[in-house]
C-alpha cells in the first residue's frame, strides 16, 4: 500500500473507533500531501473545521495558508493536520485524555507521512512533543524529535490577536524552508555528535543553534 491508501486505512479505522472522546463532532483528520516532508500539527478543529471535515479553513487557517505561500510553498504540497481529530465544545483546551486518546492515531499518521520536518502550531501541540517547553521560549528553535527537525511556531490564531506574535510567527516561517533545505547536513551533524551528555537536560542537548 502507498502512503494515501494508508492514510485513507487509518482514517477508516479512526471513523470506527467508538472509544474515541469528542463523538458528536465531525472528524478532521488531516489533509495534504502524503509524502510532504513538512508536517503541520495544530490542536484541534474550530468551528469551521468541525463544519467542513478540514483542518485550518477558517481565519488561522487563511493566514497558515499565506504564509505557507510566503515561503514559496503550496499548501497541498505540505500536511496538515491536529493532535485531537475533533471540535472540543466551544473551543475550549483539550483535556490531557482527549490528547491521549487520539494520540495513537496521530502517531501512526506521523509514521505514515514519515515527515523531515514536524511544524507544531501553538503550544499544545509543542507540548505534546516536548512536555518541559514552553512556547514564548522555545518557539523558533530547531530541535530534534526522533530523526525529524521539530520546529515548535506560534499558533496563527494567537497571529491574529498581536503583532508581536504575528512577527514572531512570520520569521520563524521563514526557517522552514532552509531547514528543509540543510536537513540532510543537520542529521549527518546529529549522528556525529557524541552521544548526548547526560548531566544536561534533552532538550539542551537536541537543540540546534545554528540560527
Ligand atoms: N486551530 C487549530 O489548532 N486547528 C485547526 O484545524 C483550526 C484552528
Amino acid at each position: 500500500m502507498n502512503k494515501t491508501e494508508l492514510l485513507n486505512k487509518l482514517l477508516l479505522e479512526m471513523n470506527k473507533d467508538t472509544s474515541l472522546p469528542l463523538h458528536e463532532a465531525n472528524l478532521v483528520f488531516g489533509e495534504g500531501n502524503a509524502d510532504a516532508d513538512v508536517l503541520f500539527i495544530g490542536e484541534a478543529p474550530g468551528f469551521y473545521e468541525d463544519r467542513d471535515g478540514r483542518p485550518f479553513v477558517g481565519r488561522a487557517g487563511k493566514l497558515l495558508d499565506k504564509l505557507i505561500e510566503d515561503v514559496g510553498w503550496k499548501r497541498n504540497n505540505v500536511y496538515i493536520t491536529n493532535i485531537v481529530k475533533r471540535r472540543p465544545p466551544e473551543n475550549r483546551d483539550p483535556l490531557p485524555g482527549e490528547i491521549a486518546a487520539y494520540s495513537p492515531y496521530l502517531m501512526k499518521q506521523i509514521e505514515i507521512i514519515d515527515p523531515k520536518i514536524i511544524a507544531t502550531l501553538g503550544r499544545f501541540a509543542m507540548n505534546y512533543f516536548i512536555p518541559a517547553a514552553k512556547i514564548s521560549r522555545d518557539q523558533g528553535k530547531i530541535l530534534w524529535w526522533k530523526n525529524k527537525l521539530l520546529i515548535p511556531l506560534y499558533h496563527p490564531a494567537a497571529a491574529l490577536r498581536s503583532t508581536r506574535f504575528s512577527d514572531d510567527l512570520r520569521l520563524n516561517f521563514a526557517k522552514l524552508p532552509i531547514a528543509l533545505d540543510r536537513f540532510e547536513e543537520f542529521l549527518n551533524d546529529k549522528n556525529s555528535r557524541k552521544p548526548i551528555d547526560e548531566k544536561k537536560g534533552e532538550e539542551e542537548n537536541e537543540q540546534k543553534t545554528l540560527f
